[in-house]
């Protein structure tokens, strides 16, 4: 008899840790990447990580800027049975239809660095984009309070693009009130793309010789292209140049006096809040580090706003992308 119930505690303790190992095995994460510039293989990596060290399944897709791509991609990520979909939308309107796309599969979305609006979105975790707007235009306005200024955003279909311009004219709206700074061009640019940042500037300067103080480009792609047309007129170093991102060739021309500055996000953290928010949902969990809600137009989405990023500028780079090794020594100064 006693044999017997110890039989039957042993079997049913090894169903319990069974199923409890099976689900933990069992969950399934998308994590869908819309855009595709140096920083977001980074993202890639340490979700990646994150996501596997906790024992779920991670599915990945590269969506390459297509919105199209996109939806194809998510549809093949739904047919795999994901509980949770993490996405970087390529377009923060359309990818709506994505969201409710994954509810009509009973699977809760996640918007990564990029909010999703005019949908019922279950939440988002970025960084205070408004808050790395300032951060551009505060540090060249510091260096150059008066002059022409060039504005250079991002992808308009990118809601942070919108929040970074509200972050640039936050600072520089005094300025051009007392008339001693003025926006000679104020662009958003389709893709992010650098080539296009390279015709604006070269296109203004071929009109204006010599005609500019200050460029304020969004993230350090658009500053790689603005870079190239400020060399054609030979008005590297002369000219400020901000960016976002670190990505080494940014924190090269920082330390070569060709851009001023980048605004490091420590991304790893965005990640790893992003992996722990998505697991807890796809185990039916409570999420419990909900910091604020946001409107995106439809409802009040809950999330976090991170406030882990920081000015780069050729005396902190070391101690900061270097020393948290975002960035390997060799890749940003040329060393053996
Ligand atoms: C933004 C992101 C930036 C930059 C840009 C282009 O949404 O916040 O860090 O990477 O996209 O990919």
């Amino acid at each position: 008899m006693e044999k017997k119930l110890f039989a039957v505690i042993g079997l049913l303790f090894s169903i319990i840790v069974i199923s409890g190992c099976s689900r933990t095995g069992e969950v399934q994460i998308g994590f869908s990447v819309g855009p595709s510039h140096e920083r977001w293989e980074r993202d890639i990596d340490f979700f990646t990580s994150r996501v596997t060290n906790a024992g779920a399944v991670l599915h990945v897709s590269r969506a390459e800027n297509s919105h199209a791509r996109q939806v194809e991609q998510v549809r093949e990520l739904l047919k795999k049975n994901i509980d949770v979909l993490v996405i970087a939308p390529v377009d923060s309107r359309r990818a709506a239809g994505i969201v409710r796309l994954a509810h009509q599969h009973g699977v809760r979305v996640i918007a990564y660095d990029r909010i999703i609006n005019d949908c019922d979105l279950d939440f988002y975790i970025s960084f205070d984009n408004m808050r790395v707007g300032e951060m551009q235009a505060e540090y060249l306005t510091r260096i150059r309070p008066e002059g022409k200024y060039a504005l250079l955003g991002g992808d308009a279909g990118d809601n942070n693009s919108i929040l970074l311009r509200l972050g640039h004219m936050n600072v520089l709206q005094p300025f051009v009130e007392g008339r001693k700074l003025s926006i000679v061009v104020d662009e958003y640019i389709s893709g992010w793309c650098d080539e296009e940042a390279f015709r604006l500037i070269d296109n203004y300067l071929e009109l204006n010789p010599g005609g500019l103080d200050a460029i304020i480009a969004s993230n350090d792609f658009i500053a790689e292209g603005a870079f190239r047309a400020l060399e054609k007129h030979n008005l590297n170093r002369k000219v400020l140049l901000s960016g976002q991102d670190a990505e080494a060739n940014a924190c090269r021309r920082i330390i070569q006096g060709n851009q001023t500055m980048t605004v490091y996000k420590y991304i790893e953290t965005l990640a790893t809040v992003a992996a722990s928010t998505a697991i807890s949902m796809a185990r039916g969990e409570p999420v419990v580090n909900t910091q604020m809600s946001i409107n995106n137009g439809q409802v009040m989405v809950p999330s976090i706003l991170l406030s882990s990023m920081v000015s780069v500028h050729p005396e902190n780079l070391r101690m900061t992308v270097i020393a948290n090794g975002y960035l390997d020594e060799r890749l940003v100064f040329g060393m053996q």
